[in-house]
C-alpha cells in the first residue's frame, strides 16, 4: 500500500551558516566539481589498439565524460628498466578527447613490474610476520623503500612529461586504494627515526608510554620494537601515526613530481577504498595534500544499505569538508564479496543519485570490460569480453543522460548540514585495541546517532575532532574516547560559545598518548560537565534505561555541579547501575554540554537526540515515507532536492510546495517514487518556471 507523507518545508538557507570550504573550481581552474563527470575505469593496454575507439565511442553513447586510465600499467609504460614507452598513454588520452571525454590518469605504483621487485628484492613489503611479498598480485611493494620511492619518482616524472601538459588530461590519482605498510629493515629504521624526531628523548618516550610497567623500559632506540603484535597501547597508536606518516610521505614523492611538471588546472586526488570507514592510517591526514578526496564506494554482498552508505558518503565529505568523487562502484555485481549478487534494476541507477545527494560530484564504474585473464575476470563491468554493452550498459545510459540534464543545477551545490558528528581515528585505534566488549563496533555505535539524525534533518556532517565547529548547532561525538588538552580547549569553546555538544560511552578516558587520564571521564572536560564518569561496565545482559534499554555498553554517572541536570536514569539493572544516572547534561556559557553513558535502543536514542535538536533550536522537519532518502544540496541561491525510494513498495512524496521537476521537467508538488526510483527537484526561487 502506497502512502502519503508531506515533506515539511526545507530549512530555510538562514538556518545554515554558509560553507567554510565550498569548492570554487574557478580559483584554481581545476575541473573537478565544474560539472557532474560519468565514466569508469579503462584498461587500453589490455587491448589491440584497434578496438579502442569502438569502446570510447561506446562509453560516450551512455553519456560518459570522463575515462580513468594508467593506475595498473607500469609494465606497459616501462617494460624494461630505463625504456619507457608513454605514447601509447597519449594516444588513448587524445582518442578518448575525440569522444568527448575527458582523462583522469591514475600513477601506477600500485603494481610494480617483475623486473624491478626480482632485480631489487628490497621494493618488495615485508609484512608484520616478516614474510617478504612476492609477484602475481598487486600491492606487493614496500611504501618505505628508498629505491622504490625513486622507481616511483622516475616512472611518474616521465608520465608528468608526456601528459602534465596534455589538454584532455583533468587531474591525476596516486596510486590505488592504499593499504599495507611494510616491516621492512629500511620502515625499522623509519621508525627508530620517527620516534627519535618525536620525543627527542627515550625518557620522554618511557614516560609516554608508562614502560615501567612490565620492564618495557627502553634505554635504546634500536629496542624499541617495530612489528604489528597487539603491544602496549601506547607503542601501538604512535605506529599508526608512523604508518599515517609514512602513506603522506610515499604520497607526498608523487605529488610533488606531478606539480612540478604538471599544469596546475590539473587536480591531484587519490581514491581509497576500504568501504570509506578503514582505519589502517588516518584519512584526514592522506587528504590534506590532495586537492580533493575519492573513494570507491561498493556494496559487495545484498543491497544498498542507505544508511550506512550514506553515512560513508559524510564521511568521505568530511575527509576535506568538500565536495568529492566517487572514484569507482559496482556496475551491478562485484566479485570478491562472499556472494557477488546483482543489484535489483534501477539499483545502480539510486546508488549513482545517493552518492550525487551526498556530495560526489562524480561516478566513475569499475570497470568498463573485464581483462579476459587476470584475478578479476567475473567481476561487473558495463560491456562483455565481446566489447558489446550488458544489461546494466542502458541504465547507466539513463543516469548519463539525467547527469547531464541535472548537472547545470548542481554543480557548484554541495550538502550543508547544522549538526556535525564528530569521528576521530586516534579514538577509533584506542577503542579497538583494548575494546573489552567483542560487540562494540564503533560505526554502529556513530550510526545509531546518525540514523535519527539523517531522517529528520537529510543531511549530516561527519567530520574530524579538531575540524572547526562554530558553523554547527549540535555536535555529537558518539565515542570520543582520547580528548588531549588542546581538543578539550576546543570543544569548551564551542559549547560556552552556543554549541549544544553530545558526548558519548567512552569519552575523555586517554590522552594523546593513548594514556588514562587522571580525572575520570570525559577527562579535561568533566569540569565543563559538572559530573563524571564513576564507573564503566560491559554489559552481558541488557540493563533498563528510562523506559528503554541499553546494550553492550552502560556507565555510572554522577553529577557534582549544582546546576548538572539527569537526562536519562538506568531502572532496574545489574545492581550496581539500579537508579543510577545515564546522561546528564548541563548549560554552561551559551551552551549546553551532555553525557551519554550508555549504548541506547533506537526508540530511546530517538527521543534523545528530538530533545537535543530542539534544545539546540535545530528544526528537525523532515517527515519521509519509510524507506525514502531525502537529501539537499545548496549553493547560491539554489537548492536542489534529491528524493530515492530504496524500498521495494511505490511510495508517494508530497513536496512542501511546488518544485522544478529536473529530470522530468514540469512543476510539481507531489512525486510517485517506484521501487529505486529517484527524482531530483529544485527549490523554486522567484522568477523560475510558473
Ligand atoms: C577496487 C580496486 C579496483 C578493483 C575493484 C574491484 O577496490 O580499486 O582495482 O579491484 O576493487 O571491485
Amino acid at each position: 500500500m502506497s502512502r502519503m507523507l508531506a515533506l515539511a518545508a526545507l530549512l530555510p538557507l538562514c538556518a545554515i551558516p554558509s560553507a567554510a570550504a565550498r569548492p570554487d573550481p574557478a580559483a584554481t581552474g581545476q575541473a573537478q566539481f565544474e560539472r557532474l563527470w560519468l565514466g569508469s575505469a579503462w584498461y587500453p593496454e589490455q587491448w589491440p589498439e584497434a578496438s579502442w575507439d569502438a569502446d570510447l565511442a561506446l562509453m560516450a553513447r551512455h553519456g560518459a565524460n570522463v575515462v580513468r586510465i594508467g593506475e595498473f600499467a607500469w609494465s606497459r609504460m616501462e617494460p624494461r628498466e630505463g625504456e619507457y614507452d608513454m605514447g601509447w598513454l597519449v594516444r588513448a588520452t587524445r582518442l578518448a578527447a575525440k569522444h568527448g571525454l575527458k582523462v583522469v590518469i591514475g600513477t601506477p605504483t600500485d603494481t610494480p613490474p617483475a623486473w624491478l621487485t626480482k632485480k631489487y628484492p628490497d621494493t618488495l613489503r615485508v609484512d608484520g610476520n616478516g614474510v617478504r611479498a612476492v609477484h602475481g598480485g598487486r600491492r606487493q611493494f614496500s611504501i618505505s623503500s628508498p629505491r622504490y620511492r625513486e622507481f616511483s619518482r622516475l616512472i611518474v616524472g616521465k608520465m608528468a612529461g608526456a601528459l602534465g601538459r596534455e589538454p584532455n588530461v583533468i587531474g591525476w590519482q596516486i596510486g590505488n586504494e592504499y593499504t599495507d605498510e611494510s616491516y621492512d629493515p629500511a620502515a625499522r629504521a623509519a621508525w627508530h627515526a620517527w620516534l627519535k624526531a618525536k620525543y627527542g628523548t627515550l625518557d620522554r618516550l618511557n614516560d609516554a608510554w608508562t614502560t615501567r610497567y612490565w620492564s618495557q623500559t627502553y634505554s635504546d632506540w634500536e629496542q624499541v620494537p617495530f612489528n604489528n603484535d597487539k603491544a602496549n597501547p601506547g607503542w601501538m597508536l604512535d605506529l599508526k601515526h608512523f604508518i599515517t606518516q609514512t602513506w603522506v610521505d610515499f604520497q607526498k614523492n608523487q605529488l610533488d613530481v606531478i606539480r612540478a611538471t604538471a599544469e596546475p588546472r590539473q587536480f591531484i586526488t587519490t581514491n581509497l577504498g576500504g568501504l570509506g570507514w578503514a582505519n589502517r592510517f588516518d584519512r584526514y591526514a592522506i587528504n590534506r595534500d590532495l586537492d580533493f578526496a575519492s573513494w570507491d564506494a561498493y556494496v559487495g554482498t545484498g543491497h544498498l544499505q542507505p544508511y550506512r552508505m550514506g553515512a560513508t558518503h559524510d564521511l568521505v565529505r568530511g575527509w576535506k569538508r568538500q565536495n568529492f568523487w566517487v572514484m569507482e562502484t559496482q556496475p551491478g555485481f562485484v566479485n570478491w564479496a562472499p556472494v557477488s549478487n546483482m543489484l535489483y534494476p534501477g539499483e545502480t541507477r539510486a546508488m549513482a543519485w545517493q552518492a550525487i545527494g551526498h556530495g560526489s560530484d562524480a561516478v566513475l564504474y569499475w570497470q568498463w570490460r573485464n581483462a579476459l585473464n587476470g584475478q578479476e575476470t567475473l567481476h561487473g563491468s558495463i560491456v562483455g569480453p565481446d566489447g558489446k554493452p550488458l544489461p546494466v550498459y542502458d541504465e547507466i545510459g539513463q543516469l548519463g543522460r539525467e547527469m547531464a540534464k541535472a548537472s547545470p543545477v548542481i554543480a557548484g551545490t554541495t550538502p550543508e548540514s547544522p549538526v556535525a558528528i564528530l569521528q576521530d581515528y586516534d579514538s577509533r585505534w584506542a577503542i579497538d585495541f583494548q575494546l573489552h566488549h567483542k560487540d562494540y563496533d564503533q560505526i554502529a555505535v556513530l550510526l545509531d546517532y546518525y540514523r535519527p539524525l539523517k531522517d529528520r534533518l537529510g543531511q549530516v556532517d561527519i567530520v574530524a575532532a579538531s575540524a572547526p565547529l562554530d558553523r554547527y548547532k549540535l555536535v555529537v561525538a558518539p565515542s570520543l574516547n582520547v580528548i588531549p588538552e588542546a581538543l578539550a580547549k576546543q570543544l569548551d569553546d564551542y559549547v560556552r560559545g552556543g554549541g549544544h555538544l553530545i558526548l558519548g560511552p567512552r569519552s575523555g578516558m586517554k590522552d594523546e598518548a593513548n594514556r588514562l587520564h587522571t580525572q575520570r571521564q570525559p577527562g579535561p572536560l568533566a569540569e565543563l560537565l559538572g559530573g563524571r564518569v564513576e564507573q564503566y561496565y560491559a554489559l552481558d545482559e541488557a540493563v533498563a534505561v528510562d523506559g528503554g534499554t541499553a546494550r553492550i555498553w552502560a556507565e555510572q554517572l554522577s553529577t557534582v555541579a549544582p546546576d548538572a541536570e539527569i537526562v536519562l536514569r538506568y531502572g532496574k539493572a545489574n545492581g550496581w547501575l539500579d537508579g543510577k544516572p545515564a546522561a546528564i547534561s548541563r548549560k554552561v556559557g551559551k551552551g549546553r554540554i551532555t553525557y551519554l553513558g550508555a549504548l541506547i535502543d533506537d526508540a530511546s536514542m530517538q527521543r534523545f537526540l528530538e530533545t537535543a535538536l530542539a534544545g539546540a533550536g535545530v528544526a528537525a522537519e523532515f517527515a519521509a515515507p519509510p524507506d525514502v532518502e531525502l537529501m539537499r544540496r545548496t549553493g547560491e541561491g539554489r537548492e536542489v532536492l534529491i528524493v530515492i525510494n530504496h524500498g521495494r513498495e511505490t511510495r508517494n512524496v508530497r513536496l512542501s510546495g511546488a518544485m522544478q521537476d529536473v529530470l522530468a521537467g514540469g512543476s510539481k508538488t507531489e512525486v510517485t517514487l517506484a521501487p529505486e526510483g529517484v527524482a531530483v527537484f529544485q527549490k523554486k526561487t522567484q522568477g523560475a518556471e510558473k
